[in-house]
C-alpha cells in the first residue's frame, strides 16, 4: 500500500550520462518538510546529484510536470516546463506551474546540467493534491457521542473501541481509487478485509479544535468490481481524554472518537462517484477492543472477534447504525509529517520466573512502543501484561515514577493454537515487562518488543574512539527515538506523556543530525503556532493538551529556536516566512508585558533539573547551584532578539532588524548593568549558567570574555572537579561554548566523565537512555523519567560539529556551504561520522596514529566544503598523497592560528597532516 505524496516537496536523484552506472541511487520521491500548507497548492521540489567526480556543481536545471505519466514521457510539461533555468539551487524549488487543484495527480522529472556536463533525465516521480477545499469533502461526521454500557467516563476511564463499517457495490471496473480519512483520535482502516497502510496510533495528534490531520492512500488494488467492504477501528488517542478527568481545568478532552471519510472512485468509463461517511454505516461498540487509552492500557478480548468484519457479505444487520456527530471545528489539513509505524522489532534478552505465574520480562533495552506475544491456551485465558523501565530490589516491576498511569495490557484468549496479539491504540515506554497468567512457561521467543516512533530515516551515524561517548550517543539515539509520537514528547512511560517546548530547543537541532526530522518539526511548529493566544501568549506544551500559558522565555521560545532549525539545517525558508508575524508577536507580546528597564522580570523554570547538592532531591535547593531566573529570562529574551534579527534580514525586513538590533544593544547594556562585576568578570553568583549565556549571545563586554571564559572553567575544574553543573538550560550552550572558545579539553573531560553528574554516569549505572535527572538513580520518583532527552542539551551537536566536524555554515544554510573543523583534544584519537544532508551524504572520519593525522571526507555534489586541517603554517599537508593544494578539486585558502583552510568542492578526499604534538 503506497501513501500518497500530498502536495509534497519531493526528492530526486539525477545522474550523468558520462558516469559509470553503479554509484547512482534510484530515484526518490519524498517529503522532506512541510510544505507551504493546505492552502498553499505549490510544491517544492528537491533532487539530490549523483556523481562520483571531483567538483560537481549545477549550473542549470530544467523541470517538466505533466498531468500523466505519458504527457511526462513525451517531454509535454502541460502543467509545467520551467525550461532550463540558470541556477545552482537543487533544493526547495518552487513549483511555478499552472494552479494546482484537489485530487490532481502531477507526474513529474528533472535534468540538470553541471559543470561537468548534462545529466540524463532523472527517473519520472509523482505527487498528488490532496482535498484543498472545505466543500471537497463529501459525507458528515459519525461516530457514537455517548459511553457504551461498560465504559465509563471518570479518572481511569475505559472506553471500548468503536468498530465502523461499510460495504458498498462497485458497479464498473475500477481505474483509481483514494481514501482520505480523518479517524480520531486514533483509526486503523480495513478495505475487504486489508489493513490498509502499516502507520499505527495514526493520525498525527493535534489540537483538535483548531485543526485535524486526513491521511490519504491510493487503495485502488484494494477494490474490485462488485461488492466491497470498508471497515475502520476508532479508538481514543488524545481526543477522548476523559482518563485525566480529575483536572479538567488544565487537562483537555474534546470527545467521543469519530471519524469523516472519502473514497474517491473513478471507473474505467470515466465516471466517479464517492462513498463517504454518512448514516448507511454500521457502528459496534462490542468488539474486541474493550478498553484502550494511551496511559492505562488495552484489554483485547478475543472471544469477542468478529471474524471477517471487514470485509463483503458480513452479517451487520445487528449492528446499530452510527449516529451523526458534531465535527471537531477547526481546519482539515493534509499530514504532510509521517504517521508512526513500527520501525524495528528486538527480542527480549529473558524471561524469568519471579513467582508462582509471574515472570519478569528484560527487553535489554530502555524502549517506546509495546510488545506483541504469542500463546497457546484455553478460551477465556487472561494474559496479563504490565511495564516499567527499571525493578526494584526484589525483582519486581518498579512502578512509582510512573505515576497514576496503569500501564498494563490485557489480552483474553479466544483458545486457538498459537494466538498472536499486539494492542492496537496504546504505547508504552518500558525495559521490563510483568507476565502474569500466561498459559504454560512463558519465552523469549514468545514476545517481540515492537519499536514504535515517527516513520523518518536514520540521517546520522556516529562513532569515535572513546567508549563513553559511543556509549552516551547510543543511549541518545535510543531517547530520541523514543520521545518521537507525532509530535515530540517528554517521555513515553508516566502519565505526562507531553510535548514540552523546552525540553527541545536545542534538542530539535542535534536530534535532526540522527533523524531526518524536518517534516516532524515543521508540523511542531505548526502546533504552536496553533496554540498561540489572540494576544501573543505561548504555552510551555503543544499542542497544548495540558494547559500551560505561564508566559515565560525559555520554553515558549523554542518555536523560534526549531524554526531557526529548519532553516539552518534544511535550508527551509518557509518556516520563517510562515511563523515569522506569530514569533513576532510573542516577542512584542513579552517585552510589552514583562520587562522593565531592560530586563525580562518573568521566568518560570529557571536552569531546570540542575544537578542538586543531594542525591534524593529532584531540584537543588542551594543557592550557589542556582542561577537568577531574571538573568536566564533576559539572556534567552537577547538571544531570540538576534535570531530574530537574522529572520527579519532574511524575509527583507529591514525596519524590523534594526529594531530588533537597537532593543537587542539596549538589553544587553541593562544585562551587564544588573548581573556583571567588572571587578572578577563574573555574572551574577558565578554559576557556569550565569556567565555561560552572556558569553555565548555576545553579552559580554568587549575584551572580557577570557575573563568570563575563566570563571566558568574554574568553576567547572576546581569548583566542580571536571564536571558538568547546569541544568536544561546552561547545557544547551556547555559543550559548543567551551570548544568554540578554546576548551575542548574541559568539553571533552564532561563527556568522558563516568562518575556524578555525567552522561557517562547515565551509562554506568544502567541507563539504556538518557535521564530526566543527572540523579535519575536515586531521585524522588515523583518527577524521575528514565528517557527523557532535555539534559542532552547541545550534546549532540558537538558530537556531529565539533567532533566530527559536520557542520553547515550559516550564509549558505541547509549544507549547501560546508564547516569542517573538528576540534582535537587530547585522549580523543579518532571520530568518525555521517550526515545525510539535503545534498547527499557527508562523511568525515579522522584518526590520529603515529605522528599523523588523518581525514576522509566526502563532500556532496552541488556543494562546498571548508576543510580546517589540524596544521601549522609550514606543516605539509597532503590530499591523497599529493600536496594538498595542487589537489584536483582543492583550494588553499588561508591559515589561521594552528590550522590550514582550504576549500574543496565535491567528492572524496583523503588529508593528512603532521601530529604537532
Ligand atoms: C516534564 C519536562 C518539562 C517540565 C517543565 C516536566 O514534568 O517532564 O520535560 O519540561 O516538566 O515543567
Amino acid at each position: 500500500m503506497k501513501r500518497l505524496l500530498i502536495i509534497a516537496i519531493l526528492f530526486l536523484c539525477t545522474s550523468f550520462k558520462e558516469e559509470p552506472v553503479p554509484g547512482i541511487v534510484n530515484p526518490r520521491c519524498e517529503m522532506l518538510v512541510n510544505p507551504l500548507g493546505i492552502d498553499a497548492v505549490f510544491p517544492r521540489l528537491s533532487w539530490e546529484i549523483v556523481s562520483a567526480q571531483r567538483n560537481v556543481e549545477q549550473t542549470a536545471y530544467q523541470v517538466i510536470v505533466s498531468s500523466s505519466p505519458e504527457k511526462l514521457e513525451a517531454g509535454k510539461g502541460d502543467l509545467w516546463n520551467s525550461g532550463k533555468v540558470t541556477s545552482d539551487q537543487s533544493v526547495h524549488v518552487n513549483y511555478a506551474g499552472v494552479s494546482l487543484k484537489s485530487r490532481m495527480s502531477c507526474f513529474w522529472k528533472v535534468k540538470t546540467w553541471t559543470n561537468h556536463g548534462e545529466s540524463a533525465w532523472s527517473e519520472p516521480a509523482k505527487w498528488t493534491m490532496g482535498l484543498i477545499n472545505y466543500v471537497d469533502w463529501k459525507g458528515r461526521w459519525i461516530g457514537l457521542d455517548k459511553l457504551a454500557q461498560q465504559d465509563r467516563g471518570t479518572q481511569f476511564s475505559r472506553l471500548s473501541a468503536r468498530y465502523l463499517r461499510k460495504e458498498f457495490n462497485a458497479a464498473k471496473a475500477i481505474n483509481k481509487a483514494t481514501i482520505y480519512i480523518i479517524g480520531l483520535g486514533l483509526y486503523e482502516l480495513y478495505i475487504n478485509g486489508s489493513r490498509v497502510g502499516d502507520q499505527v496510533l495514526a493520525p498525527g495528534p493535534t489540537d483538535y479544535n483548531k485543526g485535524v490531520k486526513y491521511n490519504t492512500f491510493d487503495v485502488t488494488d484494494l477494490l474490485k468490481q462488485g461488492k466491497n467492504a470498508i471497515g475502520t477501528i476508532l479508538g481514543n488517542g488524545r481526543y477522548f481524554a476523559m482518563r485525566q478527568d480529575y483536572k479538567p481545568y488544565k487537562i483537555k478532552t474534546f470527545g467521543y472518537p469519530k471519524m469523516l471519510m472519502n473514497l474517491d472512485i473513478e471507473y474505467a468509463d470515466g465516471s466517479k462517484e464517492t462513498i463517504s461517511t454518512d448514516d448507511t454505516w454500521r457502528l459496534n461498540v462490542n468488539g474486541p477492543i474493550r478498553a484502550n487509552n494511551e496511559y492505562d492500557g488495552e484489554e483485547y478480548d478475543a472471544t469477542k472477534e468478529f471474524a471477517g468484519w471487514a470485509a463483503a457479505g458480513f452479517n451487520d444487520a445487528l449492528w446499530p447504525k452510527a449516529t451523526f456527530v458534531q465535527e471537531p471545528g477547526g481546519t482539515y489539513e493534509a499530514q504532510m509529517n509521517s504517521n508512526m509505524k513500527v520501525m524495528e522489532t528486538i527480542k527480549p534478552v529473558s524471561v524469568k520466573r519471579l513467582k508462582s505465574n509471574t515472570y519478569i520480562l528484560d527487553m535489554g533495552q530502555n524502549m517506546a512502543g509495546w510488545l506483541r506475544l504469542r500463546a497457546t491456551g484455553k478460551r477465556g485465558d487472561k494474559i496479563t501484561l504490565r511495564f516499567a523501565e527499571t525493578l526494584q530490589p526484589d525483582g519486581g516491576l518498579y512502578v512509582r515514577n510512573l505515576r497514576d498511569a496503569l500501564v498494563t495490557d490485557i489480552y483474553t484468549m479466544k483458545g486457538t493454537v498459537k494466538e498472536s496479539w499486539e494492542p492496537s491504540f496504546v504505547y508504552h515506554g518500558f525495559r521490563y515487562a510483568e507476565i502474569t497468567g500466561y498459559p504454560g512457561t512463558p519465552t523469549v521467543n514468545d514476545f517481540d518488543g515492537r519499536v514504535v516512533y515517527d516513520d523518518m530515516i536514520t540521517a546520522g551515524d556516529f562513532t569515535t574512539s572513546n567508549a563513553t561517548i559511543n556509549h552516551v550517543y547510543k543511549n541518545a539515539y535510543w531517547g530520541i527515538r523514543s520521545n518521537y509520537k507525532g509530535m515530540p514528547v517528554d517521555c513515553p512511560q508516566r502519565n505526562e506523556r507531553q510535548p514540552w517546548l523546552g525540553d527541545r530547543t536545542t534538542g530539535a537541532y542535534g536530534e535532526s543530525f540522527i533523524f531526518d526530522n524536518g517534516r516532524l518539526y515543521a508540523k511542531w511548529l505548526d502546533d504552536i503556532r496553533q496554540s498561540q493566544k489572540e494576544d501573543g501568549s505561548i504555552p510551555d506544551v503543544a499542542p497544548s493538551f495540558w494547559r500551560y500559558y505561564g508566559d515565560n522565555v525559555t520554553w515558549p521560545g523554542t518555536y523560534i529556536a526549531v524554526a531557526d532549525m529548519l532553516y539552518t539545517q534544511y535550508g527551509d525558508e518557509t518556516a520563517v516566512a510562515e511563523h515569522y508575524p506569530y514569533m513576532k508577536k510573542w516577542m512584542d507580546y513579552m517585552a510589552e508585558k514583562y520587562s522593565a528597564n531592560g530586563i525580562i522580570t518573568k521566568d518560570k523554570y529557571g536552569d531546570w533539573c540542575v544537578p542538586p547538592e543531594s542525591k534524593e532531591l529532584i531540584h537543588a535547593r542551594d543557592p550557589a547551584r542556582i542561577t537568577d531566573g531574571e538573568l536566564i529570562a533576559t539572556a534567552t529574551y537577547i538571544r531570540w532578539l538576534s535570531v530574530m534579527e537574522r529572520f527579519a534580514k532574511l524575509l527583507d525586513k529591514t525596519s524590523d532588524a534594526k529594531s530588533f538590533a537597537f532593543l537587542s544593544d539596549n538589553m544587553k547594556a541593562a544585562f551587564n548593568r544588573k548581573f556583571y562585576n567588572t571587578s572578577n568578570a563574573q555574572y551574577s553568583n558565578n554559576t557556569v549558567t550565569a556567565n555561560l549565556l552572556p558569553l555565548m549571545f555576545g553579552i559580554v563586554p568587549a575584551g572580557s570574555e577570557d575573563k568570563v571564559l575563566k570563571n566558568i572553567g574554574d568553576k567547572i575544574l576546581i569548583g566542580n572537579n571536571g564536571h558538568i553543573s547546569t541544568g536544561v538550560i546552561g547545557t544547551q550552550w556547555l559543550m559548543r561554548g567551551l570548544s568554540s572558545h578554546g576548551r575542548a579539553d574541559i568539553a571533552y573531560k564532561i563527556a568522558s566523565n563516568t562518575d556524578y553528574p555525567s552522561w557517562g554516569y547515565m551509562a554506568e549505572n544502567g541507563a539504556t537512555t538518557i535521564w530526566e535527572l543527572w540523579n535519575g538513580n536515586t531521585a524522588d520518583p515523583e518527577m524521575n523519567s528514565q528517557n527523557h532527552v532535555m539534559l542532552l542539551g547541545d550534546l549532540v551537536v558537538w558530537y556531529y560539529e565539533n567532533l566530527a566536524g559536520i557542520k553547515t555554515s550559516a550564509e549558505a544554510p541547509g549544507f549547501k556551504k560546508i564547516i569542517m573543523k573538528p576540534e582535537m583534544a587530547d585522549g580523543l584519537n579518532s571520530a568518525k561520522a555521517m550526515y545525510r544532508s539535503m545534498y547527499g551524504i557527508i562523511k568525515s572520519s579522522w584518526r590520529k596514529s603515529e605522528g599523523q593525522f588523518s581525514w576522509d571526507i566526502t563532500v556532496p555534489p552541488n556543494t562546498k566544503a571548508l576543510i580546517y586541517i589540524p596544521a601549522g603554517i609550514n606543516a605539509q599537508v597532503t590530499e591523497s598523497g599529493k600536496p594538498a593544494a595542487t589537489a584536483q578539486g582543492v583550494r588553499f585558502v588561508e591559515n589561521i592560528p594552528g590550522r590550514q583552510v582550504f576549500e574543496a568542492g565535491s567528492g572524496n578526499y583523503s588529508f593528512t597532516s603532521p601530529l604537532t604534538h
